[in-house]
């Protein structure tokens, strides 16, 4: 029998969390981001969940554009980092992608190459990871009708640097030198708009946002939990309980023996570890939940085990499911345990977890 530990993926929570990026971002639609395996959740059924609703994917590369195609959806997939070689221009251009040009580079390639994709053009604005200043935009839609390649072009992307942090004014500078560097083109698309951007009071989204944690429930805000902004967490990951103990005052526990008990501690141990992606960072005294009860981790974690305190929840015998994170502990909280953010647990879920779709 296979061990039951499982990322359980909520579908129906996925699409109340999307229609709530669409609430928020109207009359702006929204492309849902799902990228990165559908940030762990998995690709394909994410986006076949998200089909009646969603009007666009987005994606950061051509295989993840190619999944979605393949499993025999059928609406546009902008490649946020657009194409890595030329020829990926001309299956674009098949396949109903569309590719993020962002540097000259890549303008060569569409005049080299003559394949016209539909496409977008990235104005950095201030993230200086990819993009064309605001002053090189008249020069790049020069060679855009020099070439005849003005016609496949939707509009113009950015990227916002600190919409996570309500105190930081660099979204507003952002936006000001997007709309002004794109201002000469009205009647081109715009698209701006993470996930925290949806939060932002009188924060412009103009055409197409692109919201993507927020889908699956984790936070894009700093000071806020995905709950407290109404998102429903969609992966709950659990691993039952493979044996129970008492360690005795003065034990330690696993690894390095740095978790001494300073009294006798109920405790188990859990059959999931840093092997299926659950952090090792997560110290002593990240939440989890057995029974109802929240209780805590104890010691460090090992590659396919952790260690948890018992003594919330006395009656847990092996066999019983344990929530690493879900629906009673938010994977932000765990995150934050960890020193990192929910994207990065999300994300890092191994192959080893099985994906249970409900
Ligand atoms: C260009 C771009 N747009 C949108 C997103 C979605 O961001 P979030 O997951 O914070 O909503 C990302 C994610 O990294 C991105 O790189």
């Amino acid at each position: 029998m296979p061990r039951s530990t499982v990322a359980r993926i909520d579908l129906e929570a996925l699409r109340h969390n999307y229609r709530l990026a669409s609430e928020r971002a109207a009359p702006a639609l929204s492309m849902a981001v799902v990228k990165a395996d559908g940030y762990g959740h998995g690709i394909v059924p994410v986006a076949q969940a998200l089909a009646d609703d969603a009007p666009k994917y987005a994606v950061a590369c051509l295989g993840e554009a190619e999944a979605i195609r393949d499993a025999g959806l059928l609406q546009p997939v902008v490649m946020l980092q657009g194409v890595h070689a030329p020829e990926d221009f001309g299956l674009c251009a098949r396949r109903g992608f569309e590719p993020v040009v962002h540097g000259h580079h890549q303008l060569d390639w569409l005049a080299q190459t003559g394949a016209r994709p539909a496409f977008w053009l990235k104005v950095n604005s201030g993230m200086n990871r990819l993009g064309f200043q605001p002053d090189e935009l008249v020069q790049v839609m020069t060679r855009l009708d020099a070439m005849g390649a003005r016609p496949g072009l939707l509009g113009f992307v950015t990227h916002f640097a600190c919409a996570d942090d309500d105190k930081s004014s660099m979204t507003r500078e952002q936006t000001l030198c997007f709309e002004q560097a794109t201002a000469a083109w009205p009647e081109l698309m715009r698209s701006v708009g993470n996930s925290a951007a949806h939060f932002i009071h009188d924060q412009p989204l103009y055409d197409w946002s692109r919201p993507g944690i927020m889908l699956y429930g984790g936070s894009p805000k700093l000071a806020q939990t995905g709950p407290e902004l109404g998102l429903k967490p969609v992966m709950s990951l659990e691993a039952p309980l493979i044996t129970t103990r008492t360690v005795r005052a003065g034990e330690s526990i696993g690894y390095g023996a740095g978790f001494v008990a300073d009294r006798d501690t109920p405790m188990g141990m859990v059959a999931i570890g840093y092997g299926d992606g659950y952090p090792r960072h997560a110290g002593t005294g990240t939440p989890a939940a057995v029974n109802g009860q929240r209780i805590r981790l104890l010691g460090r974690v090992s590659m396919d085990m952790l260690a948890v305190d018992l003594s919330n929840a006395p009656d847990a015998k092996a066999g019983d499911l344990v929530e690493l994170w879900g629906g009673a502990v938010a994977v932000d909280e765990v995150a934050s345990c960890a020193g990192t953010i929910s994207y990065e647990l999300l994300t890092g879920i191994t192959a080893r977890v099985p994906r249970v779709y409900i």
